[in-house]
């Protein structure tokens, strides 16, 4: 029997530290939580990813009275990305949450398992790791790939 290590290294910077395109999709992912239809969680989540074509797509969290049939922000993002723009790879994605309050939440939030499985896809397609930037009130953790936060994965069968 050998023992064996899943590290995940994270970044975590101050905001204020986040300067330039990155600063540019952090921005568009707390804009985009602004048109998160969150009636029911009123936790409002956005989500932008830049692709290797230069665009920017963003989605929010969309809910529904049966809850289930809602989608979090970064399912609405990396589905529509890849129908809006079928040739484009992922480069980065970003993502911001505001609460009840409409504050963003203090300490960045990161993907759900069904998110993290539906965006490793998009890492896989694109050959290479998918920079993840985590966005809270006054930190943003960066992590080098979406299979950082799915270690195991099931990629393949
Ligand atoms: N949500 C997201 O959009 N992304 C996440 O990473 C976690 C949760 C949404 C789903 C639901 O609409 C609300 O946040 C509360 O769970």
């Amino acid at each position: 029997m050998k023992e064996k290590d899943i590290v995940c290294k994270i970044n975590v910077f101050d905001l204020s530290e986040v300067a330039g395109p990155v600063r540019h999709l952090v921005e568009e992912a707390i804009s985009a939580t602004e048109r998160s239809y969150a009636p029911y969680s009123h936790f409002c989540v956005g989500a932008a990813i830049r692709l290797d074509n230069g665009e920017i797509v963003t989605g929010a969290n969309q809910e529904n009275v049966a809850y289930p049939s809602g989608t979090c922000a970064e399912r609405s993002a990396c589905f529509y990305a890849h129908a809006r723009y079928p040739e484009a790879k992922f480069v980065e994605i970003a993502i911001a949450a505001r609460g009840c309050d409409g504050k963003l939440v203090a300490d960045p939030i990161s993907p759900c398992g069904a998110c993290r499985q539906a965006l490793l896809e998009y890492e896989v397609l694109a050959g290479k790791g998918v920079t993840v930037w985590l966005v809270g009130r006054d930190k943003v953790y960066q992590l080098p790939s979406v299979a950082s936060l799915l270690p195991l994965a099931f990629t393949d069968f």
